[in-house]
């Protein structure tokens, strides 16, 4: 279960309803696991005030749970994203404090749980993602004592001395603790949470374990808090890429940019953590200075709609917009645009051929807990191509070390990685892609799931009192 379903319901102009793919690293991830696995999705619609019956959709069941107006103001992007959000990704906006968000956080977690509490056969298996669902593993403890419950959280765990600022944080710990397992994307997240468990719950714990004594009826339990970095469907990733149709379409992709020698990519939600505006300030830089021409190179920068309503996005927008017209009116020319910006959504297909018309991609995230955008950008180099500029605040910076590692705040830093970058000669290039390659292919999404999965089943064999092994 998950706060957003895989599918989205959309209503175009003509008051005509369709579905389509839901934006952001969750889904990605999790619809491959999904359509393998014949469970079912309990999630919401993406439209508010819907009541929908659960039906089948491309091999997943599909069972929806509504929310009104009011519930994505206060719960969605209120307390989810405008207090989690911004906390969990270490304060890079303030949070608000609201005890109405906090509220209907609480009564939206408990109709996910109910609905999940429904439709779950005895002794089931019950995975429940990310931050807006914090809550649920205790409630459905509790409405549903047999069941095995997993918790993963997509995005960072921040350091105490940043949780505690959270007013409610006893109780999200609480809501964790209801989990068999909690996953989390980096060790560092991971012993962040048990910090936390520790200070303000005194339980013990001995990495990865955590033990939770019994309260009135409920048994003392071991709860599992580990890392399982999460990845991408790397084989279907790579069979896009490879399709003629595909390649094709990266070639007509340069050629309609003016064929550059250097496209530059960048592939975000428009979201304040992804560092979009500090990849621009760098590249504006490089332009003012004369290090780069306008027809020598060219940014694509997808910024993907994400979260319209809540104030701060909206003034992101803003910003981005007006620096990417900026730049564009002082560097651009007729025949070369500085940066081609773009606000929507595409296709799979097309998000491959992007990535093949790339010579180098930009992650500048300031904070991000994986980002996939990283990893899908490798598996689809099987030319061994590209130069891949990550952020070390990502998760993915862990395990891609091969990459060129920027600190996103440093903009001169972030100005000699791309001048690298594309200077970089073909065999340094092949031998960074090569070895990004071998580590994505190691850990794709079915190793994700499994390693967690396998731990959920096997953790109901380790709730043995602590220190008894
Ligand atoms: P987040 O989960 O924060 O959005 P990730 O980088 O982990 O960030 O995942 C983003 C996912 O969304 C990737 O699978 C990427 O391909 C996809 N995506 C991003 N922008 C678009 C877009 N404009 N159209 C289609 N897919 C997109
Ligand atoms: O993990 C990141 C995440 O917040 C997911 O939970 C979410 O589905 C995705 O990004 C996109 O965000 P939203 O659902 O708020 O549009």
């Amino acid at each position: 279960m998950s706060n957003r379903l895989p599918v989205d319901r959309v209503v175009d102009d003509s008051g005509e309803a369709s579905w389509r793919q839901s934006p952001g690293g969750l889904v990605t991830a999790l619809e491959p696991v999904m359509r393998a696995s014949g469970g079912a999705w309990v999630g919401w619609v993406g439209q508010p005030d819907l009541e929908i019956e659960p039906f089948d959709e491309n091999g997943i069941r599909i069972i929806p749970v509504p929310l009104s107006d009011s519930d994505l103001e206060l719960y969605y992007e209120g307390f989810s994203n405008d207090t989690l959000w911004p906390l969990y990704h270490d304060v890079i906006a303030q949070p608000g404090y609201h005890r109405v968000w906090w509220e209907r956080y609480a009564v939206v977690n408990r109709r996910f749980a109910e609905a999940a509490a429904a439709v779950s056969e005895p002794g089931a298996t019950v995975w429940v993602q990310d931050y807006q669902l914090q809550l649920v593993p205790a409630m459905l403890r509790e409405l549903r004592p047999d069941l095995l419950i997993g918790f993963f959280n997509h995005i960072p765990f921040p350091a105490y001395g940043i949780f505690s600022q959270l007013p409610w944080r006893t109780q999200i710990i609480e809501g964790l603790l209801g989990a068999d397992v909690v996953g989390f994307q980096r060790v560092a997240d991971a012993g962040n949470f048990s910090r936390a468990v520790r200070r303000l719950r005194g339980y013990p714990t001995r990495t990865p374990y955590i033990e939770v004594p019994g309260m009135g009826d409920q048994p003392a339990r071991r709860v599992i808090a580990k890392a399982f970095p999460i990845s991408i469907d790397v084989a279907g990733f790579e069979e896009l890429a490879a399709r003629p149709e595909v390649q094709e379409r990266a070639r007509q992709i340069r050629h309609d940019l003016g064929d550059p020698a250097t496209v530059m990519l960048g592939v975000d939600r428009l979201d304040y953590t992804k560092g979009i505006t500090h990849r621009l300030k760098a590249y504006g830089e490089l332009l003012a200075e004369g290090r780069l021409s306008v027809e020598d190179v060219t940014l694509v920068q997808i910024a993907t709609p994400s979260r319209e309503r809540v104030e701060s996005y909206r003034q992101l927008r803003d910003e981005i917009e007006l620096t990417v017209g900026r730049i564009n009116g002082d560097y651009g020319t007729i025949s070369h645009q500085a940066i081609s910006y773009l606000h929507h959504g595409f296709p799979r297909e097309e998000m491959a051929a992007m990535y093949l018309a790339a010579d180098v991609l930009l992650v500048t995230a300031l904070r991000d807990g994986m980002n996939l955008v990283a990893k899908e950008y490798v598996a689809a180099r099987a030319d061994e191509d590209g130069v891949l500029i990550l952020s070390e605040f990502t998760g993915a910076s862990d395990e891609l070390r091969a990459a060129l590692l920027i600190n996103p705040h440093d903009i001169d830093g972030v100005k000699d990685a791309i001048v690298r970058a594309i200077e970089m000669p073909r065999h340094d290039r092949r031998k960074r892609m090569r070895s990004l390659r071998k580590r994505v292919a190691e850990n794709d999404v079915s190793h994700w799931s499994n390693s967690f999965l396998t731990t959920l089943r096997e953790s109901r064999g380790t709730q043995t009192p602590f220190g008894g092994g």
